[in-house]
């Protein structure tokens, strides 16, 4: 039984750090004149209601996107200008109402050819979704199934080129391993892929381990980069950030984030608290 909801959360800072990188990565591929394959292991329902009662109740995207929404375009760093005029595109109104997820940035940033592959094991997240992608109808396909199983089933892909976003909830504390077992073996069958890992920052000690384990998969070109906006709770609980660890990230990536992610930190912090880390290693 699946409890979490993408709701409560959509647009708060791990899903703009998310998203931003996101389209970093599908806007580089979208460049060459060739097809790729998006593959979300988790997919989430792919557009959300900001006036939501979920969204309501936790306010969470008032830290993210909302402090973003209404700065002046040319205050934006490049990738925060683009992230902002995808968000802006899902929304008819200049208010904001609607937050995109995951699947509707790769339809909106994708071209025909690009097949979109979405798992989503929610019930009644999985038929959302099915409605969001109705503009993509004819390339998406939506599974649910287990997003990893899918990952295992769909590499390599025909084209020999794709970009996967692993994005679980992190529901149940087993999800780290499984997610490393999961790279372990798509390197095996795929290791060109780009693969882009989010994780949540928390005082858990498997959240804290999975950067290094990811590390020690040895892939020759990796980045990691975090996003902290929120101290420590006093009894250490919570989160307080978020991470993402990407291997064979566009050789683009790392200036554009070195650019990015002082704005982002500063832009995004609460209560004076906005920090970053970003490293890589690009062969
Ligand atoms: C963090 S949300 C995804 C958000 C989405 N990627 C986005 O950025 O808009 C994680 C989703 O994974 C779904 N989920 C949980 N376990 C899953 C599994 N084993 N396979 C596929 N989806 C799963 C949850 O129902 C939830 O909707």
């Amino acid at each position: 039984m699946l409890s979490y909801r993408h709701a409560f959360h959509a647009g708060n800072p791990a899903d703009v750090l998310k998203h931003l990188v996101w389209i970093q990565i599908l806007d580089y591929y979208s460049q060459k004149d060739k097809p790729f394959m998006v593959l979300d292991t988790h997919a989430g329902a792919g557009m959300y209601l900001i006036e939501s009662d979920m969204a309501r109740k936790t306010g969470e995207w008032t830290t993210g996107i909302g402090k973003l929404w209404d700065l002046p375009e040319d205050e934006l760093p490049e990738a925060v200008a683009r992230y902002r005029e995808i968000v802006k595109a899902a929304n008819a109104s200049p208010a904001l109402k609607h937050y995109p997820g995951s699947p509707w940035i790769s339809g909106y940033c994708t071209r025909f050819a690009d097949p979109l592959r979405f798992f989503e094991r929610h019930s009644t997240d999985a038929p959302l979704l099915a409605q969001t992608m109705k503009f993509v109808q004819k390339r998406t396909q939506i599974n649910v199934a287990d997003g990893l199983a899918g990952l295992k089933a769909l590499m390599p892909p025909p084209a020999r080129r794709a970009a996967v976003l692993i994005d679980p909830s992190y529901e149940d504390k087993t999800d780290y391993g499984k997610v490393v077992a999961s790279l372990k073996d798509t390197m095996q069958r795929f290791a060109t892929g780009t693969y882009a890992v989010w994780y949540p920052q928390l005082a858990r000690r498997e959240a804290v381990e999975l950067p290094e384990r990811l590390l020690k998969l040895g892939v020759p070109n990796w980045l990691h980069v975090t996003l902290s906006t929120q101290p420590a709770a006093g009894d250490g609980l919570g989160m307080t950030g978020s991470g993402m660890f990407i291997i064979n990230p566009p050789w683009t990536l790392p200036e554009t984030l070195e650019h990015t992610m002082p704005w982002l930190a500063e832009h995004l912090a609460t209560n004076g608290h906005g920090e970053f880390t970003l490293d890589w290693q690009i062969q």
